[in-house]
């Protein structure tokens, strides 16, 4: 059988590290687009495992030309925009950069790929955070949900996720959005939630570290895990129809409720060691995640594997694992 072809923007990233994986598993054959990094390190660093299969080249959404020529050559068969400015504050410091990048690069691609490759199909990462403040009565939010963001970013994904839905309406292109709520690994960057948390933690609990600054202990987030949500991506694309999906858990947990799992499990006091820094609020907080995923448990067969606790264990081992072997980095 002919190998399916994918193309991931993004491919960097927490998600497209295991999206690459996931598909190179399956027998794609996978290129990927990295934005050229001052620090070569870490352009490949999440994909330096996989050996085969995967073509990496340099590329960024503000430059449509360069997509263009890339899609005539490649011609995917699966076309995944993971590439954002993925960090909700950091989008109040630089909005215009997230509003160029989030909503106008996803036009770019959107444009490229009608013209080079429309028989190809397309994914766009579109985000919980595009709800805000708006939550259905009986506290979840689903694929109906009014969306009113509360950030730079979520505005620039509610942008991206109605261009998404027009192109597909407008020029029957098989367009769809994944809606994914938070999710999280040992590969997510260290200055989201979760990951600060378990590494600081972690770092406190072998002495190299005395406190934990954090800000808003009380917004809810659904958190699952990341290995779980790119399968969710490749299922949406292999529906026989394009559609958009809420991708969750269904459960919801606060900050200080996620705190108290790792300090407690690392047998820390929470007490002792947790600041509160008025630098890490958002000018405005989304305060309420929680996702109605039963349209993708339904009509995709998807469901998480992982529970919450699985997956902080996993990043609180990971860490312990890796100050145990590379000593020598204890400032990392
Ligand atoms: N990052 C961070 N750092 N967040 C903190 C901190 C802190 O020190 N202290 C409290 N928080 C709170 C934030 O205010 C927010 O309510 C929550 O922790 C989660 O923050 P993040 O982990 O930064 O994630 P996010 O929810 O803002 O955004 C993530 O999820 C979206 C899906 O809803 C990102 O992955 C987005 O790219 C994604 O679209």
């Amino acid at each position: 059988m002919k190998k399916k072809i994918a193309f991931i923007t993004g491919i960097a990233g927490q998600d497209g590290s295991y999206l690459a994986e996931c598909l190179i598993s399956k027998n794609y054959k996978v290129y990927g687009i990295v934005r050229r990094n001052s620090v070569v390190e870490h352009q490949k660093n999440r994909l330096e495992n996989i050996k085969h299969g995967l073509e990496l080249t340099y590329g960024d959404l503000l430059n449509e030309s360069s997509l263009s020529s890339l899609l005539r050559k490649i011609k995917p068969s699966e076309i995944y925009n993971l590439a954002a400015q993925s960090h909700v504050r950091i989008s109040f410091d630089i909005p215009e950069f997230t509003i160029k990048t989030n909503a106008i690069g996803v036009l770019n691609i959107l444009q490229a790929y009608k013209n080079e490759c429309p028989k190809s199909k397309f994914y766009q990462a579109s985000s919980s955070e595009m709800f805000g403040r708006s939550v259905d009565k009986d506290g979840y939010q689903r694929e109906k949900t009014p969306l009113e963001p509360t950030s730079p970013y979520g505005c620039a994904k509610v942008f991206a996720y109605n261009l998404v839905k027009h192109y597909r309406n407008a020029y029957k292109l098989f367009a769809s959005n994944g809606i994914l709520f938070n999710h999280e690994s040992e590969r997510r960057g260290t200055n989201f939630v979760t990951n600060k948390v378990v590494k600081t933690a972690v770092r406190i609990k072998l002495g190299l570290q005395k406190n934990l600054e954090v800000g808003n202990l009380n917004s809810y987030r659904d958190w699952g895990h990341a290995k779980d949500y790119v399968k969710a991506m490749n299922l949406i694309l292999n529906h026989k129809k394009p559609d958009d999906f809420v991708i969750a858990t269904g459960q919801s947990r606060s900050v200080g409720q996620m705190i108290n799992y790792v300090f407690k499990k690392l047998n820390l006091s929470k007490n002792k060691h947790v600041k509160i820094n008025q630098k890490y609020f958002r000018p405005e907080e989304l305060k309420y995640l929680r996702g109605d995923a039963s349209k993708a448990r339904k009509i995709l067969g998807w469901k998480p594997q992982y529970t919450f606790e699985m997956i902080m264990d996993e990043m609180i081992d990971f860490w312990l694992n890796f100050y145990e072997q590379n000593k020598n980095l204890k400032d990392y």
